[in-house]
C-alpha cells in the first residue's frame, strides 16, 4: 500500500479539463505528475506543461502508465477502451487506478445520457479491462472547476468512492483529502452505477440552473 502523505508518481491518462485540473492539483501538492496523451505535443498539452513548468511532464499513454504509482483515468468514455489499450494493461498491473470517467453518450441537441442505461457501469467495465489493477471510482460526481480545493458555504463536500481493494481505497482517500475533500467509501466497484447516476443528477442540476457550482454532501446525525 502507498502511504498517505507520501510523494507519489501520478500518471494522468487523458488531457482534457479533468486531467489538467487534477494534474495541476496533485503537482502543487508535491507529487510527480506525468500526463499521458495520444499526442503529448499537441497545443493543449504543451500549454498545460508550460503553465506548470518544472512540475509536470507529458508523454504517451504507455510511458505514463509505466511511470506511475497511481494512474488517473480521465478520458472521454468513447475513447476509454482505446486509451487503456494504448496504455497497455500490463503497465498498470498491481497499481491503483482512479477512474474519473462517466459513460456519457452525447447527441446533438439532447442532454447527455448514460451509455450503460441501467446495465452495469463504467467502473466495472474498466475493472474488467484491467483485472490486475485496483480500480477506484472517484472524482466523477463533480464538475472539474471544483475538483481541487472545493469551497462551499456548507464546508467541504463529500467525494463518494468505490472499489474492490481496501488498501487502494486508503491510498485514494488520502489523495482526495489532500485536495480538500471529505471521502465516503460506498463499497465495491459495483457501486460505480450509483456514482455514475449521481453524476447524472449533478449534470441535471447544471442543465436546470446553468451553473456548475454545486456538489454533494451526506448529512448525518
Ligand atoms: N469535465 C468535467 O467536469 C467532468 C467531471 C466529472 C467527470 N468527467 C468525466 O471525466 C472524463 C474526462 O472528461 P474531460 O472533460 O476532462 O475530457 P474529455 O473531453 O471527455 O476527453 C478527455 C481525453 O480523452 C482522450 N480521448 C478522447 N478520445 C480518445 C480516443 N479515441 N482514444 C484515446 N483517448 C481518447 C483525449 O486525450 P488525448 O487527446 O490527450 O489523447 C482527451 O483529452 C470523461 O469521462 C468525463 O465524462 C468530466
Amino acid at each position: 500500500m502507498l502511504n498517505t502523505g507520501e510523494e507519489m508518481k501520478i500518471g494522468i491518462l487523458g488531457s482534457g479539463d479533468v486531467g489538467q485540473v487534477l494534474g495541476t492539483g496533485f503537482a502543487n501538492r508535491g507529487h510527480e505528475v506525468m500526463m499521458g496523451s495520444r499526442d503529448p505535443k499537441q497545443d493543449r498539452v504543451a500549454n498545460w506543461v508550460k503553465k506548470n513548468q518544472g512540475l509536470v511532464t507529458a508523454k504517451s499513454f504507455s510511458e505514463t502508465a509505466a511511470f506511475c504509482d497511481v494512474a488517473i483515468l480521465a478520458t472521454l468514455w468513447a475513447g476509454t477502451a482505446n486509451a487503456i489499450e494504448l496504455a497497455e494493461p500490463g503497465n498498470l498491473a498491481g497499481k491503483v487506478l482512479i477512474d474519473a470517467t462517466n459513460p456519457l453518450i452525447f447527441s446533438e441537441g439532447k442532454a447527455p445520457s448514460l451509455a450503460t442505461n441501467g446495465d452495469g457501469s463504467a467502473g466495472e467495465q474498466i475493472q474488467s479491462w484491467l483485472p490486475e489493477s485496483h480500480v477506484v471510482k472517484a472524482f466523477n460526481i463533480v464538475g472539474n472547476p471544483h475538483m481541487v480545493d472545493p469551497d462551499f458555504p456548507g464546508g467541504p463536500p463529500d467525494m463518494f468512492i468505490c472499489g474492490n481493494d481496501e488498501p487502494a481505497k486508503v491510498t485514494v482517500t488520502g489523495l482526495i483529502e489532500e485536495l480538500g475533500w471529505l471521502v465516503i467509501d460506498q463499497g465495491g466497484i459495483e457501486s460505480s452505477a450509483y456514482l455514475e447516476s449521481l453524476a447524472m443528477l449533478w449534470i441535471g442540476q447544471y442543465i436546470a440552473t446553468g451553473s456548475g457550482d454545486h456538489a454533494f454532501k451526506l448529512l448525518r446525525k
